[in-house]
């Protein structure tokens, strides 16, 4: 181990994230109903300019009045290249700061984007002597923000979360997507010619360079990463193969753009039965080594290792705190 400690970011279950447009309060009950982890009220993309100020209203009366009982609250607030940003901030943390658990910063470019907020919501802290921190959540989603994700990262200890914001991501970048958050056909490989073998065909995965460098920007930071969108939420199957191959590189949830995503992401993104029970095998494999004296051991076949511990432990206490919210 490095002799730095990385500290890590609060525990929290963020298998799905849900968006919900603050313009559209009709949802805010059947969200609180729900079974996303985190949810997060929009002030920004989802919504017009014209709609910004009820919007902003809507979120403040829902944030106290609803009863959001077992879900973490997210406010995605407006850029801070727009005029939107300073209020979005003082209205909701000075009216209904002591209901909020974190705040969402679209396209995040450099740590001092981060820095900004942080100075504007400890004083309001302050001010109204909340208790509890809100913490911040990151979308990565310009070529800025991937360029410098490694300092914002780092930019504060209020920092809990990155996302990738694949939308934005490819308009800042000039990517060409069909659909948004999946895969584009003309992004893949053509085997070799081979004496009478037709050739094949491989998709890629498009997204993978940006995704890959989040995660190690989160987790060398303490924090969680999250994919983010999948625009076709008439594709369940294209939504779960997109999730799985977050999950695979060690992304912890997904966002849902409508709620017949959650339950997807909370699948995919939950550690299955079979898996616990493997885990909890290796912790005590282990366990009887160390007591031998030994630091790896084979079990079923396979090394078992430090390593092999570790991530065993990780699974064990993810499946813990998914029962706990149970
Ligand atoms: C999310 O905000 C995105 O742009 O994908
Ligand atoms: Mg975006």
């Amino acid at each position: 181990m490095s002799f730095k400690i990385v500290e890590q970011a609060p525990a929290r279950l963020n298998r799905s994230e849900l968006a919900v447009p603050g313009s559209s309060p009709q949802f805010f009950e059947k969200a609180a109903k729900g079974a996303a982890d985190v949810i997060f009220l929009d002030l920004e993309d989802a919504v017009a300019p014209d709609d910004k100020e009820q919007a902003r209203k809507n979120i403040i009366e829902a944030l106290n009045e609803i009863d959001w009982t077992g879900k973490t609250m997210s406010v995605r607030i407006n850029g801070l290249d727009t005029h939107y940003m300073y209020r979005d901030v003082v209205d909701v943390v000075e009216q209904a700061g002591d209901k909020l658990d974190l705040i969402m910063i679209p396209k995040a470019g450099t740590a001092e984007d981060i820095y900004a907020i942080d100075m504007l919501v400890t004083q309001i802290e302050a001010a109204k002597g909340y208790k509890k921190r809100i913490g911040f959540e990151m979308i990565i989603e310009t070529a800025l923000g991937m360029q410098n994700v490694f300092e914002i990262a780092a930019a504060s200890p209020r920092n809990e979360s990155l996302h990738f914001g694949v939308a934005d991501y490819a308009a800042s970048t000039r990517a060409r997507t069909t659909v948004i958050g999946g895969p584009n056909r003309d992004y893949g490989v053509l085997t070799d010619k081979e004496e009478g073998k037709e050739r094949d065909y491989h998709w890629g995965d498009m997204w993978h360079y940006p995704i890959a460098k989040m995660i190690v920007a989160a987790r060398a930071n303490g924090l969680r990463p999250i994919d983010g969108p999948f625009g076709d939420f008439s594709d369940p199957d294209g939504f779960v193969a997109q999730a799985r191959r977050a999950a695979v590189l060690g992304c912890e949830g997904k966002w849902a753009i409508h709620p017949s995503q959650v339950a997807l992401a909370n699948e995919v993104y939950s550690p299955s039965e079979k898996e616990v029970t493997q885990a909890r095998r290796i912790l005590e494999a282990m366990e009887q080594a160390q007591k031998e004296g030994k630091g790896a051991v084979a079990l079923d076949g396979r090394l078992i290792d430090i390593a092999s511990i570790r991530q065993a432990q990780v699974l064990v206490k993810k499946s813990e705190q998914i029962s706990a919210a149970e």
